[in-house]
């Protein structure tokens, strides 16, 4: 499959979605959806709670259910969010943390909503010099 078709079938997928998402306090859905390395589609939607920090963000559910059905981290393929309306918008830090150490080197991340306009990262493009699993080694493990 070439990048646009991935992108193009996940973003079918998140669009789906959003419209399960529960955000009754932003009025905000949004949808996700991944590509686990056996081609395995993967959703999640944001789901909000009364005590606000406890909400979850549509991309951490998507990669949460990815690695829950045996995916290994590091491995998943590629990542589109969808918000509904014409703008465009970027996926929250906490996420890009995240997918930075789920997701594949070189891995697809993709936002996209109902205009024309798609915002696509590469890799590490979409947080770069993250913080790394590597950063917790030992001192001992790294000399
Ligand atoms: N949200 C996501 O689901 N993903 C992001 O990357 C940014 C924010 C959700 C969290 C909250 O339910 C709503 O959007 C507004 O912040």
């Amino acid at each position: 499959m070439s990048e646009q078709q991935v992108l193009e079938k996940l973003r079918g997928h998140a669009a789906r979605v959003a419209g399960h998402a529960y955000a009754p306090y932003s009025r905000f859905p949004v949808g996700a959806a991944v590509l686990g390395a056996s081609g395995r589609v993967y959703t999640g939607c944001n789901v909000e709670n009364a005590s606000f920090s406890l909400t979850q963000c549509a991309e951490r559910v998507a990669l949460a259910a990815a690695i829950a059905d045996g995916n290994e981290p590091g491995s998943i393929a590629a990542l589109v969010l969808y918000t509904p309306g014409l703008r465009v918008h970027s996926p929250c830090g906490a996420c890009r943390q995240v997918m930075h150490e789920l997701m594949a080197p070189g891995g697809l991340v993709a936002s996209c909503c109902d205009g024309e306009s798609t915002r696509i990262w590469h890799g590490s493009e979409h947080l770069p010099e993250a913080f790394s699993p590597d950063a917790l080694r030992r001192v001992t493990e790294a000399d």
